[in-house]
């Protein structure tokens, strides 16, 4: 019979684009200013790629970076899964083109779209796998593109949103040692129309009416996602810390989607985290949706913030509506 295990995550990696998207260049760009972007959003700059570039090619340096810290071979990988809105392609998935890339010869993959909560999902299936028996090694990838999908004439949300990648090597272990404790996932799809992009698939195609509507990019209602993520990741967090019999001085580290600086900062005060214990990069990142959470472990443990051990409350929100949570201490 096979033993039990738990699945844990080993290393992290990431990369963002050398370019930096500052305030003062968007006030260039649409009616807005540095002031107004800081004070309500807490952002300062995003990172954005030079025109062209794909997310495999942010996601291959931070696989690489993962897989060398972990010391673990890419053809000792058993899959990849790519959690993103910004692949590529629809079709080959950007998990297929990372395949090749690293050469993990071996590996299944496929890309997972579930927004700004897409690294938690992918997460969360990745370790499925490997409870089950199905797996030993999974590298999970959260990363976008969004300066793709925002439209730099809509001041609403093009201050929002950067670029970038990081990746999470998860692997079988022993059903004692340290590793994932939990989740806890959620969705509302009668919200779905507050956070969207209208013509991204089947319901609306890019034709060249909807292009000229510039129908292809985040339309979101602001103040309603804002009260919702609010709500639901405090909610989430609060109710797998109860399953789990946990409380805030059992997180040694929060490490929420950085969405807006005055979402993260009302969140960590409702669970009882001190900001100390929160991180936080979104003054120099924004919001790279599916690459929030990696890229912060990832600054966590270049920070030497995030170390064997450490015990982390992962949490997110995002359009969907979907929102989840993920409890687990870190490393072998
Ligand atoms: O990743 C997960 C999903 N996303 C989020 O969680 C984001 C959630 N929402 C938010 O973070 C905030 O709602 C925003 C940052 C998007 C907006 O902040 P807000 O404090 O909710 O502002 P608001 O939407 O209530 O807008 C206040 C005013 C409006 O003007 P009026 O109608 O009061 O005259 C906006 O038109 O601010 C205006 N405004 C701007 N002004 C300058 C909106 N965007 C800008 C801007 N610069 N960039």
């Amino acid at each position: 019979m096979r033993a039990p295990c738990r699945a844990r995550c080993v290393a992290v990696g990431a990369a963002v684009p050398e370019r930096r998207l500052t305030n003062a260049d968007l006030a260039g760009m649409v009616d807005t200013s540095d002031e107004w972007i800081v004070s309500r959003t807490g952002i300062r700059e995003r990172r954005v790629v030079d025109p062209g570039t794909p997310l495999s090619a942010l996601a291959e340096p931070a696989a690489r970076q993962c897989l060398e810290r972990a010391g673990v071979a890419a053809a000792d990988l058993d899959g990849i899964i790519v959690a993103t809105i910004s692949g590529d392609h629809i079709m080959p998935t950007t998990a297929n083109l990372l395949q090749h890339r690293l050469g993990a010869t071996r590996a299944w993959g496929y890309d997972l779209a579930n927004a700004c909560n897409g690294f938690i999902a992918a997460l969360s299936t990745a370790a499925a796998f490997i409870e089950a028996g199905r797996a030993k090694r999974i590298l999970v990838i959260g990363g976008d593109i969004m300066s793709t999908l925002v439209d730099y004439q809509d001041r609403n949300t093009c201050i929002l949103f950067g670029d970038g990648a990081g990746a999470v090597l998860v692997e079988a272990g022993p059903a004692d040692g340290p590793g994932i404790f939990g989740f806890e996932l959620h969705s509302d799809g009668s919200g779905g129309g507050e956070l969207m992009i209208p013509s991204s698939g089947s319901a609306r195609p890019r034709t060249a009416e909807a292009l000229a509507q510039r129908q292809q990019y985040v339309k979101q209602n602001g103040r309603t996602v804002f009260a919702a993520a609010i709500r639901r990741m405090a909610e989430v967090s609060e109710s797998l810390m109860r399953t789990l019999g946990i409380t805030a001085a059992d997180i040694d580290l929060l490490v929420p989607h950085q969405a807006n600086l005055r979402i993260l900062e009302p969140t960590a005060e409702r669970l009882g985290i001190p900001l100390e214990r929160v991180v936080i990069n979104i003054e120099r990142m924004a919001n790279t949706t599916g690459g929030t959470i990696p890229i912060a472990l990832n600054d966590a443990f270049t920070a030497g913030r995030l170390v064997a051990g450490s015990r982390i409350m992962l949490v997110a929100f995002g359009g969907g509506l979907t929102w989840g949570a993920c409890y687990l201490t870190w490393g072998r």
